[in-house]
């Protein structure tokens, strides 16, 4: 047990189908820890999603999805509060305060935008403006705690230097976040090697059926050592999966890769047995919970009107603070 006053919040965009990078940086541990904190609200960031995802009936099934998902691997909703940001306009309405606190330059040094200016592509209001609505969405709430991939860092980081300007100039409301990093699995590797991403088209999706699993643990991208040729366990993509999902089978994996006593054709197969094992039983208890879908749309919008309250009271010392209520 871990702090069971603190407040742990995430936020997960719906952006699709979700991969087994997502589920080893992220969903775990929210699952790991629905036990540890006095209060623990996850949130479908779909407003972060309008930037990319302009498209009504995409949005609409992303947004049902990532409840599903996160229901289908462990998520218990009377443990956690899950709910959508559109369901708590609050967020928009601190992001924009934060707006006119932040200089263009301080945002223009976010990684996302210097990415996107990297690639000269145009990028929307929304896209450059994401971290202030991400600093809204976490100091809503007095959040002690942010898990999230490490790809996230700055983001958090961009929160506090918020909370601590906002705090300066208005005086003390904000409470400072820490993002909650799990080192060791921050990145999970697609099959080409690169880090695992939607973006990159190199996933594993966390619900994929047997044969797509077996279909894509096959093509992942390898040196051609020869099975009898040793071979270098932690440069290879196939052994940072299996660190993963080969528990019991790993220091024996490693000392085979040594030793030139497996190919990577065998070690693959090793993997997507495991894969599949793995996968097998969120697959299952998706399919179930998607049969009853109206249960999973009403508690949305019963934990929406719920925290819209929380955020409601949080809003009114905000507006108090900058003098706008006479
Ligand atoms: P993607 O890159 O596939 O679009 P997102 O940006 O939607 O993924 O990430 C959602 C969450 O999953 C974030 O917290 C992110 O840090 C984490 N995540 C994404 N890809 C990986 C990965 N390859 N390894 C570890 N965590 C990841
Ligand atoms: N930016 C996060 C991502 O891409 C999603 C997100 C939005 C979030 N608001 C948040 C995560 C607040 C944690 C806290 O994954």
């Amino acid at each position: 047990m871990r702090d069971k006053k603190k407040i742990l919040l995430s936020g997960v965009k719906p952006t699709g189908v979700p991969h087994i990078g997502n589920y080893f940086g992220m969903m775990k541990q929210v699952i790991n820890l629905q036990n540890d904190y006095e209060e623990s609200l996850i949130f479908v960031a779909d407003y972060h999603a309008l930037n990319t995802i302009q498209n009504k009936e995409e949005m609409k099934k992303n947004i049902f999805e990532v409840a599903l998902d996160y229901l289908s691997i462990g998520l218990d909703p009377k443990k956690v509060t899950i709910f959508k940001q559109s369901d708590v306009p609050q967020h928009t309405e601190l992001a924009l305060i934060f707006n006119t606190i932040t200089t263009m330059p301080y945002l223009m040094r976010a990684h996302a935008f210097k990415d996107a200016q990297a690639k000269n592509k145009e990028i929307s209001i929304g896209t450059f403006d994401y971290p202030m609505l991400m600093a809204a969405d976490i100091l809503m709430y007095d959040t002690d705690i942010v898990p999230v991939g490490a790809d996230q860092k700055q983001h958090i980081e961009i929160a506090r230097d918020t909370a601590e300007k906002f705090n300066r100039i208005f005086g003390e409301e904000f409470k400072l976040p820490k993002p909650l990093i799990l080192e060791d699995v921050a990145t999970v590797p697609g099959i080409d090697g690169q880090k695992m991403s939607k973006s990159y088209n190199n996933t594993i999706p966390l619900f994929a059926e047997d044969d797509e699993i077996d279909k894509l643990v096959m093509s992942i991208v390898t040196n051609s050592k020869g099975v009898k040729e040793a071979k270098n366990a932690e440069t290879d993509t196939v052994f940072a999966l299996h660190k993963l999902f080969s528990d019991k089978e790993l220091v024996d994996i490693k000392k085979r890769y040594e030793e030139g006593n497996i190919g990577y054709k065998e070690s693959k197969e090793i993997l997507a047995k495991n894969i599949k094992k793995f996968i097998k039983p969120f697959r299952e208890k998706r399919v179930e919970l998607n049969k009853d879908k109206i249960v999973i749309i009403n508690m949305l919008k019963e934990n929406g009107e719920k925290i819209r309250e929380k955020a409601e009271k949080k809003m009114k010392r905000v507006r108090e603070k900058i003098g706008v209520i006479l």
